[in-house]
């Protein structure tokens, strides 16, 4: 038996910020940020729209497409680093509010890498056979911890949730292979300050960025005896089109079979990837039995990559 989706939701706000309006805040352009990020616009959650309530709407959209009820959920993992507070996580916010009380529920915090951690937290609870359905959500509202006069940083990122329904497969279906790494000596480049606000050295990140994606993409493939030919879908960390396309060409894959949404949304960081999955899966992008990658990275340094069949 294997770990695979059982169903996949989303949600983003409705409120668009615009490279435009940016251009109004801080000193850049709607040029500058098109070319250096491919980013055109990003969603801001309202100030009476938080984390959990992201969270919840994703949670149910993907609870609806898995058809599995409340109830029948074992364990929540949201992964996040904006919770609503300190504690309670925010999984035990959804936890009372989907009504899943005999799940158990915590926060994963591994930044934008930290969908894959809950993925791969939760592949080993259902092939130990200990829980069956696990739900695991991505979700941030980047916007509280932004400091909008930083440039450097307010112009790449945004707010939304995605969800996955996790639960027991066939062996030639789900979760194949998987690697998480974390380096810890990365801290000074990417980090939430006293203030409270992201700092980040976009150099380094990017260096990094660009070396990881393509390694760790490639790695998982191989773990399972295939090659890079053998990849039918790649989903990036949606979070500066320059470095998606450095994972893209490490793989070979043709344009269309890489997603990309980061033009809409910006970095949504531990949402990015299972927003993506979800909009890929509703489109038909993804298809049965497609062997698709998925591969992030973020603040820690953290970074992490899975495999698996649809
Ligand atoms: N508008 C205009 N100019 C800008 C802006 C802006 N919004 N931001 C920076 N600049 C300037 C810089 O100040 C710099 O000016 P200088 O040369 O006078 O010092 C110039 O543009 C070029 O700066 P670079 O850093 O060389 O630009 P680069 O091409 O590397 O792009 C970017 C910057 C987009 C930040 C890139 O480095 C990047 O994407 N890095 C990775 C970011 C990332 O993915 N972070 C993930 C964080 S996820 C998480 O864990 C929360």
């Amino acid at each position: 038996m294997n770990a695979g989706i059982l169903g996949m939701g989303h949600f983003v706000p409705e409120r668009i910020l615009t490279n435009k309006e940016l251009e109004e805040m801080v000193d850049t352009s709607d040029e500058w940020i098109r070319t250096r990020t491919g980013i055109e616009e990003r969603r801001i959650a309202p100030d009476d729209m938080n984390t959990s309530d992201m969270a919840y709407e994703a949670a149910k959209n993907a609870m609806e497409e898995a058809e599995v009820k409340a109830d029948e959920i074992d364990l929540i993992l949201v992964a996040t680093v904006t919770s609503d507070m300190g504690f309670p996580s925010v999984a035990t916010q959804i936890q009372a509010r989907l009504g899943a009380f005999k799940a158990a529920a915590m926060d994963v915090s591994a930044a934008c890498a930290g969908f894959m951690y809950g993925m791969v937290t939760g592949k080993q609870f259902i092939e130990a056979g200990t829980y069956k359905n696990v739900l695991i959500v991505g979700v941030e509202k980047l916007s509280k911890i932004m400091n909008w006069e930083d440039r450097n940083t307010c112009v790449l990122f945004g707010d939304g949730a995605g969800a996955a329904v996790m639960g027991p497969v066939s062996e030639d279906r789900g979760v194949l292979s998987f690697e998480l790494g974390a380096d810890g000596r990365g801290i000074p480049h990417l980090h939430q300050t006293e203030e409270d606000v992201i700092y980040m050295n976009g150099r380094e990140v990017f260096k990094f960025a660009v070396r990881q994606m393509g390694e760790s993409a490639l790695n998982v493939v191989e773990k399972i005896g295939l090659t890079k030919n053998d990849v039918d879908y790649l989903i990036p960390h949606q979070a500066n089109i320059r470095i998606m396309e450095a994972a893209r060409e490490k793989l070979d894959i043709p344009v269309e079979k890489m997603s990309k949404n980061i033009q809409k949304y910006g970095n949504t960081s531990a949402a990015s990837i299972p927003i993506a999955l979800s909009e890929d899966v509703k489109s038909g992008n993804i298809k049965d039995g497609d062997l698709v990658v998925l591969v992030g990275f973020g603040g820690g340094l953290t970074w992490g990559a899975v495999a698996f069949r649809w």
